[in-house]
């Protein structure tokens, strides 16, 4: 094939119609995330999702199958993290073409398809080729000879495990037979075999292996039936076929490279080349990883591609310091990919917005990192660089050691890198140990022998709520049953076909009735989950009645139940819509749960919703719900689903063939569509919704938010609780609708000033406020209170005064108040009254009012006030 820019393309067009025409099934690439497989951290090979069809734990679907598969190599027994950029073709991410066969061709066939493709269709140069195959495989020796034509010199034999392939540390294995390509004598790097094979002379294109075991704790065990896995890397194919010895030098990089340039204003060049082909390589990583929702983390998977983030970043920084260029890649990456991977049209804003986040708090860690580094080493003296404070600086910090490094170097500083490495071994250790899993359920033995017993089950449910069925299995204890006994508890039942929905796509399992064909309840359905998307499985608590399996029974669903469970549903289609018409349409699902009580939709976002942003999504979705949209349902190929505008979910695998419920509208604009590929049950038309309202937003983890929200008649329950307690608090307050707030803000009011002047109070008493006489105390004060304020006070002042007479006075400018008290003791030997006239005559006043025990008065202002102290002391020196 001549360059062009588009050569990759043609590759993976030729590889699927060669084998399409030699009778195998295309399927399409798994998540990078592999499925029910806990053992294994990304899909690192074309076979895994095949893994249970090798192993004989599940019927293989089709016997023969062609895929391109997207791989990820950066953990666990397949890493190539630490080698991309320093040689032509390691990758992180890569496209494995490969060509399966489950129990049908074996090593002859596999060997004249591989050797057709190369020759036939690609055009290659047979004397350029080199074939290796596992030493003591005569006979995959004798079919190359055959079908090749080669010497012994071009066929090899190899012992090592290079030609015995495995997965990871368990799982479908097998003696391989690699094909080599021989770049010429003008590169180094020896025969396959050798010492020096990893030199760049000889490149190996297309693994073939020929599964015949699975290792499981260590021990080889024989496969049911002999199985082909062939696996040949895009851009190593797509690097030979332009001609090239680097991989970096293809359509698949190039274009990356000139975006690089132009957004960093920088040509590459001998020095920056290694740091170009780590960002062009780590962003179609970063890109893919993000595009399954994923998104970094300090743990397990999200940790990795926080790693690889940084590293591209790092190299960023290198060519462009200060400036952001990694989120501005996303763009070219998905527009190159598209075309084969439709599905990342739609995660464009998504990937970008996070990169750009993730890429914004890096930058401030890389500038407080060399802060802190620079000061460090202005503590050290001479010029070695603690390897702990280094690894300390990686670790917590996330400041990578490459850059401590050079920081160091520019300053004439060492650091011992191999104790340093060891530091990180043993962290990696530690890490590896914490590393268990993605914590998903590995499917149960008895589940996967049904699957092979067990054509999938007819899911009635969205037409019907009752259906007559066969029962197909019984499952008790973990083991099958032909029948079960009245009174037999905890079963699972499997039928031919059911109403009842199985819990999926965020929506709970139905629950109802099981009924023998008289219409004698014989147990209640709890709950409905499903293997795999295929075989419903009906819980039960207790049978009531015998069962048996090949009868029939009828299946009878709780419709009430599921209708609530339907509006949630739909209303949960419309709120995602109108976040993303609110908030952004970056705004991307990350969970949600239906159930008939209420719908929670997860959502990835930093910011909390406003109460004005509430409220035009509950517009949004209640004129909707108002106009009474018709809900359409249509079957449709999934690329044509997602060009046409359907929200999809990033990461899912979909069938060929998918379910996309739109709920549309064609005017007014604040009446909402929406479009999504979903197998959940909906409402016919929007108006059964009834009733939408938002109960609150809440943060549940770092960008990812969550919305809870009821719909229909728990709208109204909702309403006339918080009615019923408005009502109760009128009541209480005597107050009416108008009236109610002015009266709550009043008595907060009065309520706030009360507890002011209880303060006062409180602490105005002060015993060097009193006066000791011969025979009695006084207590006298002018206080800055208001006249009105005196009495009170003198109140405060006597429940804290043991016996006594208080006279408290207040001025401004025009007048002085004045209130005489006595303690209870006093009543009898003296007279407030008597006492206030003396004072306010004293201070050229006429009197006051008021009872034996309190009066109060005033006088006009006059400095005599400042005296009355020593007055009140003569007058009672008796
Ligand atoms: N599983 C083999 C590999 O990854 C062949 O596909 O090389």
């Amino acid at each position: 094939m001549e360059n062009s820019s588009e050569i990759s393309f043609e590759i993976r067009k030729s590889f699927l119609n060669f084998f399409k025409k030699n009778s195998h099934k295309e399927i399409s690439s798994s998540s990078l995330i592999p499925k029910d497989d806990p053992s294994l951290l990304f899909t690192n090979a074309g076979m895994v999702q095949f893994k249970n069809w090798f192993t004989g734990d599940e019927k293989p679907k089709y016997q023969d199958v062609v895929t391109i598969q997207k791989c990820l190599r950066v953990g666990g027994k397949h890493n190539d993290l630490d080698n991309v950029g320093f040689t032509p073709r390691h990758h992180t991410f890569f496209e494995m073409l490969g060509n399966f066969s489950f129990g049908g061709y074996f090593k002859e066939q596999a060997i004249d398809l591989a050797w057709k493709l190369l020759i036939k269709e690609f055009s290659m140069d047979k004397n350029r080729l080199i074939i290796t195959v596992y030493n003591d495989d005569e006979f995959s020796y004798n079919i190359w000879k055959k079908i090749s034509g080669f010497s012994d010199s071009q066929i090899l034999k190899i012992s090592t495990e290079d030609n015995f392939w495995s997965m990871g540390e368990s799982g479908p294995c097998g003696p391989c037979s690699e094909i080599f390509f021989d770049n010429g004598d003008g590169l180094s790097g020896g025969l396959p075999g050798s010492n020096n094979q990893d030199g760049e002379r000889y490149v190996e294109i297309w693994n073939l292996v020929f599964m015949e075991y699975e290792k499981i704790n260590g021990q080889l065990k024989k496969l049911p039936t002999q199985c082909v896995d062939t696996g040949m890397g895009l851009e190593r194919i797509t690097s030979l076929l332009s001609n090239k010895t680097n991989n970096f030098e293809t359509d698949l990089f190039e274009y990356i490279f000139s975006e690089i340039e132009r957004l960093a204003g920088i040509k590459k060049n001998n020095d920056n080349i290694t740091s170009f082909r780590i960002i062009s390589d780590h962003i179609r990583a970063i890109n893919f990883l993000l595009s399954e929702g994923m998104l970094p983390s300090n743990e397990g998977r999200g940790y990795v591609l926080r790693r690889i983030i940084r590293r591209a970043l790092l190299h960023s920084y290198k060519i462009a310091p200060r400036s952001l260029i990694l989120h501005k890649l996303v763009g070219s990456v998905i527009k190159k990919y598209s075309k084969v991977y439709y599905e990342l049209e739609k995660t464009n804003l998504f990937i970008e917005k996070n990169l750009k986040n993730e890429e914004e708090k890096f930058f401030d860690t890389l500038d407080a990192g060399i802060k802190l580094l620079n000061k460090e080493i202005r503590k050290v003296k001479g010029n070695d660089f603690s390897a702990d404070l280094a690894f300390k600086l990686y670790d917590t910090y996330g400041f990578p050691v490459d850059m401590t490094e050079s920081i160091l170097s520019e300053k004439k500083m060492r650091l011992d890198m191999t104790e340093y490495n060891k530091i990180v071994e043993k962290s990696r250790l530690l890490h590896k140990k914490t590393w268990v899993g993605s914590g998903e359920v590995k499917i149960d033995k008895v589940f996967l022998e049904m699957k092979g017993q067990l054509n999938s089950t007819k899911f009635l449910g969205y037409d019907f709520a009752k259906t007559t069925s066969t029962l197909k299995k019984i499952i008790y204890n973990g083991q099958f049953k032909n029948s079960a006994k009245t009174g037999l508890k905890d079963l699972i039942l499997v039928f031919d076909s059911t109403p009842f929905y199985a819990e999926s796509g965020g929506q709970v399992g139905d629950s109802g009735k099981l009924l023998n064909l008289k219409n004698k309840e014989i147990c209640k359905i709890t709950d409905t989950k499903k293997i795999d998307g295929d075989i419903f499985l009906h819980f039960v608590k207790k049978i009531e009645i015998s069962l048996k399996v090949g009868s029939k029974y009828i299946l009878a669903i709780d419709e009430s139940r599921r209708d609530k469970i339907r509006n949630n549903h739909s209303a949960t289609h419309l709120l995602h819509e109108s976040l993303r018409q609110v908030v952004g349409r970056h705004v991307s699902q990350s969970g949600s749960l239906v159930n008939d009580g209420k719908l929670r939709f997860d959502y990835t976002s930093n910011k909390q919703l406003t109460e004005k942003q509430i409220f035009s999504i509950e517009n949004l979705v209640n004129n909707s719900i108002r106009s009474n949209l018709k809900t359409a349902i249509n079957l449709m190929p999934v690329k044509d689903a997602i060009e046409s505008g359907a929200i999809a979910l990033f990461g899912e695998k979909y069938p060929e063939k998918v379910r996309v419920v739109s709920m549309s509208n064609e005017t007014p604009s604040d009446i909402i569509s929406s479009k999504e590929l979903c197998g959940g049950t909906h409402v016919r038309s929007t108006g059964e919704i009834g009733s939408f309202k938002i109960l609150g937003d809440f943060s549940i983890s770092s960008g990812v938010r969550r919305v809870e929200a009821i719909t229909g008649e728990e709208v109204q329950i909702f309403f006339n609780k918080k009615l019923k307690l408005l009502n109760e608090i009128k009541d209480f307050m005597k107050a009416s609708d108008e009236n109610l707030k002015d009266k709550i803000v009043n008595l907060r009011e009065d309520y706030s000033k009360l507890k002011k002047s209880t303060n006062q109070q409180k602490s105005i008493f002060s015993n060097e406020k009193i006066i000791q006489m011969k025979d009695l105390d006084i207590y006298y004060d002018n206080l800055k209170c208001l006249p009105k304020e005196l009495k009170n006070n003198s109140d405060a002042i006597k429940d804290k005064f043991k016996s006594g007479i208080i006279v408290l006075v207040s001025n401004d400018k025009k007048k002085v108040s004045v209130v005489v008290s006595l303690t209870k003791d006093l009543i009898k030997n003296y007279d407030s009254i008597e006492i206030l006239k003396r004072v306010t005559s004293f201070l050229g006043g006429t009197g006051g009012g008021g009872r034996r025990d309190m009066a109060q008065g005033g006088a006009p202002y006059s400095d005599k006030v400042s005296d009355l102290k020593n007055f009140l002391t003569k007058l009672f020196d008796v």
